[in-house]
C-alpha cells in the first residue's frame, strides 16, 4: 500500500476531512473539547499529580492534527513528577501533511512551543511506526501510521488511559469495531480508564463486553452525552515499578553507546565498559558511515527495520549535539545500476513517495554536482555521519560512567544482579546487563547461542581532487562514495566473510576503486598509487538472516533440558533475568543500533515497544538456537506474547 495523506477542507479555518466528511474536533473549541472529554474524564491531572510509577501510557485512536497529544504533553509538563515519562501511542491511517498539520495547530497559540517541537520531527512522517522523543525523553510519541485494525493488535505494552477519537461512528465505522474493543481489553489493567466524545449505544455495548464499566457524562458543545469509564476485566496486572535502576553495557561501539543513551535517558545509572582506551575503535571506528534506509518495500521485518531504524536515528540526531563536521544530511542517491536495483527502486519510490524521490540521470547529476549516467532514487534526509563522534555525542549524559581499558572475560548472575569479571576480579555489578560487544558476545557462555558471523570490510580514503570537491551527496550502488570530509572521499566497502584480520590491503583498495567506476565513471579512469592510499579495515558482525539480535536472553541450557511446548507463553520461558543483547548490525549499524537500543530499554522498563510485535519476533536473539533445537514455531512468537 502506498502512503496516503489526509485530504482537508477548511471550514471557518478549522480542518474538515474530505475522506470522511467530518470535523477533526468540535467547532465550538477543539482545545476545550480535548480538555473536557479526554483529559478530565480520564482524571489525568489528579492521576499525574499523584503518580507513583515512573511512566504513564496513553493510547489514542486517530492522531489527526495532534491536538490531543499536545494538550496531554502540556498537562504532563504542568503536573507529573519531573522524572516520570509519558508515552503517547497514537494510530493514524491518513496522516496530515506537514503544512496542514502546522496550519491546524496554529489555531492554538498556547501550544505554539510544543507545536514547533512536534513539527520539527513530524517532517519525516511516512508509512511506518515512528518513535519521537520530546523534552529530553520526558515525553515519547509512538505514532503508528496505518489502519487501527492492523496496528493496534501489534502493539506491545499496557495502556493506562485510552482516548477514543475516530470520526463519528456513523461516518468512520472501521474505527469502532468489536475487534478494537478486544484489543483494549488485552492492553488494559485494573486502573485503565477510557474516554470518548461519542455516546452511541453500540460503542457503549462494545466497551462493556470488553470489560469496561461505562458511564455517561454531558457531552461537549452541541453533543448531548459522552462516555467514559474504567476497566473491570481480568486481562492483566499493572507493571510494578522498578526499585533499582542500574545497568552495565559491555561494548563501546554504536550499539553500546546507543544502549547507554537509551537507559540514561530513562534515569538509569549506566556503566559503559570498553576494552580499548576510547570508544568506537572497532567496526564503529570508520571515519564516515552512510545513514540511509536500505528499503526493499513490502511488509518484511527487514524493510520495517530499515525504515523505522533510519527515521529513529534521524530523530535521535535531532536531540543530541553533533556538529556539521561530523554529520551532514547531504542526501543519498541510490543508482539503478542493474536490473534488480531498477526494480527495487521502482517499487520503493511507488511505496514511499513522501520519503523517496524518483530521479533521472540529469536530475541525479544536478543533485550530486558530478556527472551521473544512471537513473535512481534520492533520499533527501539521508546523509553521512562520523560514527565515533556519534558514539561520543550519545554518551555525554551525566548518568553514563565510562570504564575503558577493561576487557570483560565472563559474566555471572547472582540472586539480584549481574556481575562482570576481568580475569577473576569482579569489575562491577548491576541489576541489568546489555551485551553490545558484537561477535565477542559469543564468548560468554550465556550468549554463546547468539550466532553471528565475522565479515571483514575495508574503506578507501581518496584525496579530493579538483572537480571531485563538487560532489554534494552520497552516491550508492553496491558500495558508496561520500562527498569530501576533511579533504578525503570515503569509498566503501569490501566484504570478506570469515576474515578477521584488519590489515590494510592494496587489493581491497583496488576492489573499492573498481566499484567507483559504477558510482562516478569519470573518476574511475584516474590511476591512483594504490599503496599510498589511506584506508581502514574492521569487522562487521552479521547474522544469517541479516536482522540484528536485539532483546532478552533465554537460558538455552534449561531449554535443552526441558524443551517447552510451542504455545508456551513467553513469560513462562526460562529467561536469564536482566540480560539483553544488542548486536549483529552488519553493514547497517547507524540505522539499526539506536532503534534496537530503544527496543531493549523499553523491555527493561516495561514500557510500550517502539516497533510491532512481529518485528520484535524477527529480532529475537534466541531465534537461531531455537530453530536448531527444532523449536521454530516458538521462535516465531517469542518476545510478543
Ligand atoms: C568497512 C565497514 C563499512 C561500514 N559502513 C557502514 C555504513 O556506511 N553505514 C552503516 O550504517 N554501517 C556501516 N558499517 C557497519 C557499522 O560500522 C556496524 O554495524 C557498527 O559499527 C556495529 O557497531 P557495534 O557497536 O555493534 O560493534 P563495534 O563497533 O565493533 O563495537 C563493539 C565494541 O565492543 C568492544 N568489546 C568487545 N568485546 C569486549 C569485551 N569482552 N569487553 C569490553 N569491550 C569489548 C569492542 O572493543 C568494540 O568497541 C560498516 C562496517 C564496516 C566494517
Ligand atoms: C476526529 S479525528 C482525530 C482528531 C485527533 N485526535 C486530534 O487531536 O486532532 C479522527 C482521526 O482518525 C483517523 N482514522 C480514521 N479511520 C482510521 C482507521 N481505520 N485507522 C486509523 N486512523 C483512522 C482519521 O484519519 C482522523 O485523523
Amino acid at each position: 500500500m502506498t502512503e496516503r495523506f489526509a485530504q482537508l477542507e477548511w471550514h471557518n479555518k478549522q480542518p474538515y476531512s474530505r475522506i470522511y466528511g467530518d470535523v477533526y474536533f468540535s467547532s465550538d473549541s477543539g482545545l476545550d473539547e480535548t480538555h473536557y472529554v479526554f483529559l478530565e474524564k480520564n482524571q489525568l491531572k489528579w492521576r499525574w499529580k499523584n503518580l507513583k510509577e515512573d511512566h504513564f501510557t496513553i493510547a489514542e485512536t486517530g492522531f489527526g492534527t495532534g491536538l490531543n497529544f499536545l494538550c496531554a504533553w502540556k498537562l504532563w509538563r504542568e503536573t507529573a513528577p519531573r522524572t516520570a515519562r509519558l508515552h503517547f501511542i497514537s494510530t493514524e491511517k491518513f496522516p496530515l501533511n506537514l503544512n496542514d498539520l502546522e496550519k491546524a495547530l496554529s489555531l492554538w497559540p498556547s501550544l505554539q512551543e510544543l507545536t514547533n517541537d512536534l513539527v520539527n520531527q513530524y517532517q519525516y512522517v511516512s508509512k511506518a511506526w515512528h518513535r519521537l522523543i520530546f523534552d529530553e525523553g520526558r515525553v515519547t510519541l509512538t505514532l503508528l501510521i496505518g489502519d487501527v485494525n492492523t496496528t493496534l493488535p501489534k502493539i506491545k505494552g499496557k495502556v493506562d488511559a485510552w482516548f477514543l477519537d475516530g470520526f463519528s461512528p456513523a461516518k468512520n465505522p472501521e474505527m469502532w469495531q468489536s475487534s478494537i474493543f478486544e484489543q483494549m481489553n488485552k492492553h488494559s489493567h485494573s486502573e485503565t480508564t477510557f474516554a470518548t466524545f461519542t455516546s452511541a449505544s453500540e460503542i457503549r455495548r462494545g466497551l462493556q463486553s470488553a470489560g469496561f464499566e461505562v458511564l455517561k457524562a454531558t457531552g461537549f458543545g452541541k453533543k448531548r452525552e459522552m462516555l467514559f469509564g474504567i476497566y473491570r476485566g481480568i486481562s492483566g496486572k499493572k507493571p510494578s515499578p522498578k526499585r533499582s535502576r542500574t545497568v552495565i553495557v559491555i561494548g563501546g561501539g554504536l550499539a553500546g553507546a546507543a544502549s547507554a543513551e537509551a537507559m540514561a535517558r530513562r534515569g538509569y545509572e549506566v556503566t559503559l565498559i570498553e576494552r580499548h582506551e576510547a570508544l568506537a575503535q572497532e567496526a564503529s571506528g570508520n571515519p564516515l558511515g552512510v545513514l540511509y534506509p536500505r528499503l526493499t518495500g513490502g511488509e518484511t521485518a527487514l524493510n520495517a527495520l530499515a525504515l523505522q531504524g533510519f527515521l529513529y536515528t534521524l530523530g535521535l540526531l535531532n536531540n543530541i549535539k553533533i556538529d556539521t563536521e561530523n554529520y551532514q544530511q547531504c542526501g543519498v542517491l541510490q543508482l539503478a545500476y542493474n536490473e534488480r536495483e531498477r526494480k527495487r527502486i521502482a517499487s520503493v519510490v511507488n511505496e514511499y513517495p513522501n520519503l523517496v524521490q524518483d530521479v533521472n540521470a540529469v536530475t541525479a547529476s544536478k543533485l550530486s554536482g558530478i556527472f551521473i549516467r544512471n537513473n535512481g532514487m534520492y533520499i533527501a534526509n539521508a546523509g553521512w555521519i562520523n560514527p565515533a563522534a556519534f558514539c561520543e555525542a550519545l554518551t555525554q549524559h551525566i548518568k553514563i560512567k565510562r570504564q575503558t581499558n577493561t576487557n570483560v572475560l565472563s559474566i555471572k548472575r547472582t540472586s539480584k544482579s549481574w556481575q562482570v569479571f576481568s580475569q577473576n576480579e569482579m569489575i562491577t555489578e548491576a541489576e541489568n546487563l546489555i551485551i553490545a560487544n558484537a561477535t565477542d558476545a559469543q564468548k560468554f557462555q550465556q550468549t554463546s547461542h547468539c550466532e553471528m558471523l565475522s565479515v571483514r570490510g575495508q574503506v578507501t580514503l581518496m584525496p579530493a581532487l579538483g572537480s571531485s570537491t563538487a560532489l554534494q551527496t552520497v552516491i550508492c550502488t553496491d558500495g558508496y562514495l561520500s562527498p569530501a570530509r576533511k579533504g578525503q572521499h570515503c569509498i566503501g566497502a569490501t566484504f570478506s566473510p570469515n576474515d578477521t584480520r584488519t590489515d590494510i590491503r592494496v587489493e581491497d583498495h583496488q576492489s573499492n576503486l573498481n566499484m567507483l567506476k559504477s558510482l562516478a565513471p569519470e573518476w574511475g579512469k584516474i590511476n591512483y598509487d594504490l599503496p599510498s592510499l589511506q584506508g581502514r579495515a574492521s569487522i562487521r558482525a552479521t547474522t544469517n538472516d541479516y536482522l540484528p539480535l536485539a532483546g532478552a536472553i533465554l537460558d538455552v541450557i534449561k531449554i535443552k533440558e526441558s524443551p517447552p511446548r510451542y504455545n508456551t507463553l513467553s513469560s513462562d520461558l526460562p529467561w536469564l533475568e536482566g540480560l539483553y543483547i544488542n548486536a549483529g548490525h552488519g553493514a547497517k549499524g547507524l540505522a539499526n543500533a539506536p532503534l534496537c537500543a530503544e527496543i531493549i530499554a523499553s523491555m527493561i522498563c516495561q514500557e510500550p515497544a517502539p516497533v510491532s510485535d512481529s518485528l520484535l519476533s524477527g529480532l529475537d536473539p534466541n531465534r537461531f538456537a531455537l530453530r536448531r533445537l527444532g523449536l521454530k514455531r516458538l521462535s516465531q512468537t517469542i518476545q510478543n506474547n
